[in-house]
């Protein structure tokens, strides 16, 4: 805490500033020996060779607030093919896409806003939402929205249709077009996240929500981090042409613009004829990891806990049989070298999460995960006695 000389003088907006619990779970996870079951880290086997030696000089210089012209252009066609109708000019480029939810919540958020979420949701969107003073509203039943007075609909719907984080859930073609729907028929503008469309280990629907908007606004955010490598720090949006000069205002009050070098080498990735190949071998590493991931929680865990298996994404989410309340597992479960996230901080209404955690599967090694989750099930076997 500051001292109160300071403390008066800070914002009133830092009143709803939280520290993100999954940073100070990863601060402890430089324990030598520690298994991480916690953030959403990719695996290290999984990151490019990156040679620097033949990158243009001109990316030491700085650059436009949107992005290098021919990554937009690659982003946009990448996008028409998922269905969105963009351009490159619709485009920007983002130092990772939680700069993003940062930019949105700064269009959208004063104090008192309704913002929808779904519940749970990923949690560092919550931590944003918060500090500008966002009221949270679960996504129940968003065809409602049209009846209600424009005051109280929501400012914006931030959803992740597909491989959510954390529940790994993906919507089907009924529920994106409905959703859509919902968003034109009472002008809410749809915020959708999409980080982990390219992990996918089985067929599913992927046509982002925004391809079936007709009317509403909107913002389709995609990232670089858990396909290529999260340290460069790069993502995108892509928004309507109503949003999209706003975004850019901010971006460039935020930080001028991303990292010129991360901007080339995801360029040169994208564009390299190995593309392809190296994510159908990234998806193989983790469709594999999933299912040694299942079996062991089968074994360990079938007795107290319940999940589905995620068709992509990074993550298990359990809902144990017993709800005791995960939060008060971790200070244990750190002192024998495990770490996960408990649910409830990624409910807009926290005392809703009792009893469910996520795992991240991604990044332990397969002997970490026996020896992990073998100490969760006995801790949370104790717990639930
Ligand atoms: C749903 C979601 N959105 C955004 C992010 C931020 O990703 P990055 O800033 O690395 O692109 C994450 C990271 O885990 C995430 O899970």
């Amino acid at each position: 805490m500051p001292a109160p000389a300071l403390h008066a003088r800070l914002s009133r907006r830092l009143c709803g500033l939280e520290s993100s619990p999954i940073r100070e779970v990863l601060a402890v996870l430089e324990r030598p020996g520690m298994i991480s079951f916690a953030g959403g880290l990719p695996a290290a086997q999984t990151f490019p060779r990156i040679d620097l030696g033949r990158l243009a000089r001109g990316c030491l210089q700085y650059g436009p607030s949107e992005g290098d012209p021919a990554l937009r252009r690659r982003v946009a066609s990448d996008l028409r093919r998922l269905g969105l109708t963009c351009t490159a000019e619709q485009v920007l480029i983002l130092s990772g896409s939680q700069q993003g939810i940062d930019l949105v919540a700064k269009l959208f958020i004063d104090p008192d806003t309704p913002v929808a979420v779904e519940s749970p949701t990923y949690l560092a969107a919550l931590q944003v939402f918060r500090f500008f003073g966002a009221r949270l509203e679960t996504i129940e039943t968003p065809a409602r929205w049209a009846r209600a007075a424009p005051a109280e609909r929501p400012a914006f719907a931030y959803v992740i249709p597909t491989f959510q984080n954390p529940s790994g859930r993906c919507y089907g073609t009924d529920e994106r077009r409905a959703l859509a729907a919902s968003c034109d028929a009472a002008s809410v503008p749809l915020f959708e996240d999409d980080p982990y469309r390219e992990l996918a280990y089985e067929a599913c629907e992927r046509t982002p929500v925004c391809a079936y908007l007709r009317r509403a606004s909107w913002v389709y955010q995609g990232s670089f981090s858990k396909s290529f490598a999260p340290g460069l720090r790069l993502g995108f949006l892509a928004a309507s042409p109503d949003l999209l000069p706003l975004l850019v205002r901010l971006k460039q009050a935020a930080d001028l613009h991303s990292s010129r070098l991360s901007q080339q080498l995801v360029l040169r990735h994208l564009e390299s004829r190995s593309a392809a190949q190296r994510l159908d071998a990234i998806v193989a590493i983790y469709r594999r990891k999933r299912d040694r991931f299942a079996r062991v929680l089968e074994r360990e865990l079938a007795a107290l806990a319940e999940w589905r298996v995620p068709a992509g994404g990074l993550f298990f989410w359990l809902r144990l049989r017993t709800a005791i309340d995960t939060r008060n597992l971790l200070a244990p479960a750190l002192e024998r070298g495990v770490a996960f996230m408990p649910g409830e901080f990624f409910h807009p209404d926290r005392a809703q999460g009792t009893g469910t955690l996520r795992l991240n599967f991604s990044h332990a090694t397969a002997d970490q995960a026996e020896r992990g989750l073998a100490a969760l099930a006995e801790l949370i076997g104790r717990g639930a006695a």
